[in-house]
């Protein structure tokens, strides 16, 4: 796919709104994770240095069309130390601005018509803008005003992170070196069935994990006591595995748990084989069998992608064990040129700064559902409208 590039154009002098993904973690005020701000720093520092008057717009979170003010962008505005404009819509500021400016609008979301890409505001949101850049990959599975409605307005382009992850993404769908191994997490087959179901057919082996592993052993008659898993997600585990049958590809369900009593970060671990999982035992994490078994397929691989954790990761030891130990090994690897790792959903990548091996992924996607989508081969409706 050719689309337009900001780096094609002359952006000098030019009033540019600029799409981010700003949607990042905000813990009492703190910025808990920048990696959606790090990543579209080079193109912010591209148009600034190209000497554009730059106006960036982003979502926070799901504030549905209400002001709010913990889903405020100013929060972001003073961690980057930029001059925050306190409404989308307002255009007051625009002749106030200098070549190589850069402004934050407040929240998109704030307005009920951003979601339901309204065209009267979309319109609105283009006025006063020579060019539109979108730099929001994550975001860009949503056909949204700031997405979609706003290139019927002006002449748009994608940004450089934009322009990265369709160019990574797409070099992993097409020529991966194989073996392909695919580790898959998360809580929900439900939100995953169509990366799933692409993922058997592209993938050597496939490691499903965490609660979806338990759907899947629950869907194969294996005890799953207490634990949280998708009863009426069994007949679509069975069909992906079939799917995998045809295309040979191995799926590889957790053989073991980390199991505890209660639903809490300090309930006391224990391993139980997974078809001796008891009533009252509640999943956390995948077992120590399973761990030692990933870390073996590892070995054999060249290229490995991972999306989702396997347990309650966020809580740390002991229930992150097997997302930890796999980022590690995955790190180890990727870092003696063994294997190339790609890894994608906020979850995941919140593993990888956990255990400190971020930097060590041959490429870490900012996107979760985007990411998902464009693994899956849909087309992405902001990026489609960028199409040459
Ligand atoms: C994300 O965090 O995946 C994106 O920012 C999209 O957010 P949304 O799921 O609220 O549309």
């Amino acid at each position: 796919m050719q689309i337009r590039n900001v780096r094609d154009i002359d952006v000098r002098s030019k009033y540019v709104l600029l799409r981010t993904d700003f949607n990042v973690q905000i813990v009492d005020g703190d910025i808990t994770d920048s990696f959606r701000i790090d990543a579209s720093m080079p193109t912010i520092k591209y148009l600034i240095d190209n000497g554009a008057r730059v106006v960036i717009c982003s979502h926070l979170g799901r504030p549905k069309g209400e002001k709010n003010s913990e889903l405020s962008l100013r929060q972001i505005a003073e961690y980057m130390d930029i001059p925050f404009v306190e409404d989308c819509l307002d255009k007051d500021f625009l002749p106030n601005m200098h070549d190589g400016d850069v402004v934050l609008l407040e929240n998109l979301r704030f307005h009920i018509g951003e979601e339901k890409n309204d065209d009267s505001f979309a319109k609105k949101l283009a006025e006063g803008f020579d060019l539109y850049v979108n730099d929001a990959f994550a975001v860009s599975h949503r056909a949204a005003a700031s997405t979609v409605g706003v290139t019927k307005y002006l002449p748009s382009f994608a940004g450089l992170l934009l322009e990265k992850e369709i160019t990574n993404l797409t070099k992993f769908l097409q020529s991966s070196q194989k073996p392909l191994i695919a580790f898959v997490g998360g809580s929900k087959v439900s939100t995953k069935i169509g990366v799933l179901k692409k993922l058997v057919s592209i993938a050597d082996k496939i490691v499903i994990g965490g609660a979806m592993g338990t759907t899947f052993n629950y869907a194969l008659g294996l005890p799953v006591g207490d634990s949280l898993y998708e009863e009426s997600m069994a007949d679509t585990a069975l069909e992906i595995i079939n799917i995998a049958k045809e295309n040979n590809c191995d799926v590889l369900l957790p053989l073991d748990k980390g199991v505890g009593k209660e639903f809490d970060k300090n309930a006391k671990r224990e391993n139980r084989d997974a078809d001796k999982i008891k009533d009252d035992d509640i999943i956390m994490d995948d077992g120590e069998k399973t761990i030692a078994r990933n870390k073996e397929l590892l070995k054999d691989a060249k290229t490995v992608i991972w999306n989702g954790t396997f347990g309650m990761a966020e809580w740390g030891e002991p229930w992150a064990r097997a997302s930890f130990e796999l980022a590690q090994d995955m790190a180890h690897f990727t870092k003696t040129g063994k294997i190339e790792s790609i890894v994608g959903g906020g979850d995941t990548v919140a593993a990888l700064n956990a255990c400190g091996v971020f930097n060590d992924m041959t490429y870490v996607s900012t996107g979760g559902g985007a990411f998902l989508e464009f693994i899956e081969g849909k087309e992405l409706p902001g990026i489609k409208v960028l199409e040459k």
